[in-house]
């Protein structure tokens, strides 16, 4: 196999953390959720980062994080819709594996995030959530492949199996 890594990157609720279980599963690799080594290492979680020491430090530390998993061998990475669209963090992914931008449509997004109050972002009016979403997903396509979420995720992780091989 070329790549000794996947990384899912896309907005929220497009499934990354769903789809990345399920490929690590069908790889037999192991499967990292950034934002959940984010909440270990501070020892709280996304919402009181956000609340007690603001979104730049939340930012600032989900970069490092990254910095360390990126050596990680045979590995699923599950990323937070923010840092697939940070450049640094996206070049940073390209060069250690294949970056994979899991697309939900905006208003798939709706439906799925509408009962998940944790996410902070969510604060944010629907004309401010949309904006960021047209914005992030130029970014996303840059990854190396694009996949639409419609599907369940045990066929989408099937085909990012046929593009690792
Ligand atoms: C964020 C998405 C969240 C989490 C944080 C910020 C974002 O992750 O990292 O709340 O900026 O889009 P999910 O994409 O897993 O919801």
């Amino acid at each position: 196999m070329k790549f000794k890594r996947v990384f899912l990157i896309g907005f929220m609720c497009s499934g990354k953390s769903t789809i990345g279980k399920e490929l690590a599963k069908s790889l037999s690799w192991k499967f990292c959720d950034l934002d959940e080594e984010v909440q270990k290492e501070e020892g709280m979680s996304i919402k009181e980062i956000f609340e007690l020491k603001g979104e730049d430090y939340f930012r600032k530390r989900e970069l490092e994080v990254l910095k360390l998993l990126v050596l990680e061998d045979n590995a699923v990475i599950s990323t937070g819709g923010g840092l697939g669209a940070n450049k640094e963090a996206l070049e940073l992914m390209k060069r250690h594996g294949l970056v994979v931008w899991l697309d939900v449509s905006f208003d798939a997004f709706l439906q799925r995030c509408k009962d998940v109050q944790e996410r902070p972002l969510l604060k944010k009016s629907l004309g401010e959530l949309k904006k960021l979403y047209q914005e992030r997903k130029k970014i996303y396509s840059q990854a190396h492949a694009h996949i639409d979420t419609t599907d369940e995720p045990n066929k989408i992780a099937q085909r990012i199996i046929q593009i690792l091989q």
